[in-house]
C-alpha cells in the first residue's frame, strides 16, 4: 500500500474522510499526538488499526467525536464527567465512561469492555476531519505498538518503525502543540480515578471537581491504560533517568539548560512536553545510551516523567 500524504486543506480533508468512509486508516493530527484513525462503527476498519500498529488485542482504543452531543449518544455522563467535559473539551482529556447498550461502536474498539474512552480533540484539522466524516473515529497513537508516540507526520512515516506503507494516508499538519497524550480519567469504582497522566495536569482536574483524584492500582496482568504496561514508550537504546550529568558514553537530554538535546532550556514544562517525543527520537538515533536530567513532578511534569519511566523500564 502506498501511503498518501495529505495536507489539511479542503481537498485533503475530503480525501481523508473518503478513505475513512471506505474503511481505511488515516493518521490524523491532534493537539496531543498523531492518532491512527478508523471508523469506530466499522469492525474491519478497527481491525486494520490493530494490524497496522501490531498492537496487543486487549488494549482498548479512544473514540474521538466532533462535539459533546455525539459523545452523549455513545456513553453515559455522570455529573463529574459532564463538568470535566464542559471545562476541558475540546482538549487533552479522555473520559472512560459506561457505553450505552444502544451505541453502534464496534466491540473491538472497547476490547469487549462495557466502558469506552472518549475525547473531543482541540486541533483544527482533527475537528475538520471529524465534522466532514460525520461519525466517531477510533484512534490510538499512530506508532507501532510499544514505540515512542508520533508528534509529527515525519514521525508517523519514519522508515525506522513508522507506519509508511501500512496505512492509507497521513494528514500532515506539522508538529503537535501539546506533545504528550491525553490525560485519562475514569470512575472504575464510582470515584474519579487518574488512569493516565497526560496533557491536562491532574491538579487542574482536581480543581474542577473539587477533590483529589484516586491513583490507579497497578496490576501489570490487567492493564486498563497504557500507563500500566511496564515498557510502553520505548526508544531502541537504554535510558537513565534523573541524571545530574552524563557519563562519557551517554547522550544527555537536558532540562532547564541549553544543549543539543534539551527539553526546555528555561525549564518550561509545556515546552518540554511538546519537545519530549521528538527529542527522544533524535537522541535515540545517536545510538548511545541516553541520560535524562531530572524533570519536576508537578503539572505536565507528571506526564513527562510517566513517559520517561516507561521508556526506561526493562524490555520484554
Ligand atoms: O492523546 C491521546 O490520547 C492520543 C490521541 C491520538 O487522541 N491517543 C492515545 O491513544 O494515546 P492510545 O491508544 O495510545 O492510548 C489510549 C489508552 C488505551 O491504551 C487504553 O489503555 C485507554 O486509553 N483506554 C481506552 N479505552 C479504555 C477503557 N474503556 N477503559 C480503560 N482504559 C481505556
Ligand atoms: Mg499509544
Amino acid at each position: 500500500m502506498k501511503t498518501e500524504r495529505l495536507t489539511p486543506d479542503p481537498y485533503g480533508i475530503a480525501r481523508a474522510a473518503e478513505l475513512l468512509a471506505a474503511g481505511q486508516t488515516v493518521a490524523m493530527p491532534t493537539e496531543t499526538v498523531y492518532g491512527l484513525a478508523g471508523d469506530a462503527r466499522n469492525g474491519r476498519a478497527v481491525a486494520r488499526i490493530f494490524e497496522a500498529k501490531g498492537r496487543p488485542g486487549f488494549n482498548p482504543l479512544i473514540v474521538h467525536v466532533p462535539d459533546l452531543a455525539a459523545a452523549r449518544d455513545i456513553a453515559r455522563f455522570g455529573d463529574e464527567a459532564l463538568i470535566l467535559a464542559q471545562t476541558f473539551w475540546p482538549g487533552a482529556l479522555t473520559l472512560v465512561l459506561d457505553l450505552h447498550a444502544t451505541s453502534d461502536i464496534a466491540p473491538l474498539v472497547t476490547a469487549g469492555l462495557n466502558t469506552v474512552g472518549i475525547r473531543l480533540p482541540d486541533h483544527p484539522a482533527a475537528r475538520a476531519l471529524l465534522s466532514r466524516f460525520g461519525g466517531p473515529l477510533a484512534a490510538p497513537s499512530a506508532n507501532v505498538s510499544g514505540r515512542v508516540s508520533p508528534t509529527s507526520a515525519v514521525h508517523v512515516l519514519d522508515p525506522d518503525g513508522g507506519l509508511a506503507g501500512r496505512i492509507a494516508a497521513v494528514l500532515d499538519a506539522g508538529p503537535c502543540p501539546v506533545g504528550v497524550e491525553s490525560t485519562i480519567v475514569g470512575w472504575p469504582n464510582g470515584r474519579a480515578t487518574l488512569l493516565r497522566p497526560g496533557g491536562i495536569p491532574a491538579e487542574a482536574i482536581e480543581a474542577a471537581i473539587g477533590h483529589k483524584l484516586i491513583a490507579p492500582s497497578i496490576d501489570p496482568d490487567r492493564p486498563s491504560a497504557p500507563g500500566q504496561l511496564t515498557s510502553h514508550y520505548a526508544p531502541n537504546v537504554a535510558l537513565r533517568l534523573n541524571a545530574a550529568a552524563p557519563r562519557p558514553d551517554e547522550t544527555f537530554i537536558a532540562f532547564g539548560a541549553p544543549g543539543r538535546f534539551s527539553l526546555s532550556r528555561h525549564g518550561d514544562l509545556t515546552e518540554a512536553a511538546a519537545n519530549l517525543f521528538d527529542t527522544l527520537r533524535r537522541a535515540d538515533r545517536e545510538g548511545r545510551p541516553i541520560a535524562v536530567a531530572p524533570v519536576p513532578e508537578h503539572g505536565l511534569g507528571a506526564a513527562i516523567n510517566d513517559r520517561l519511566r516507561r521508556a526506561a523500564a526493562p524490555r520484554d
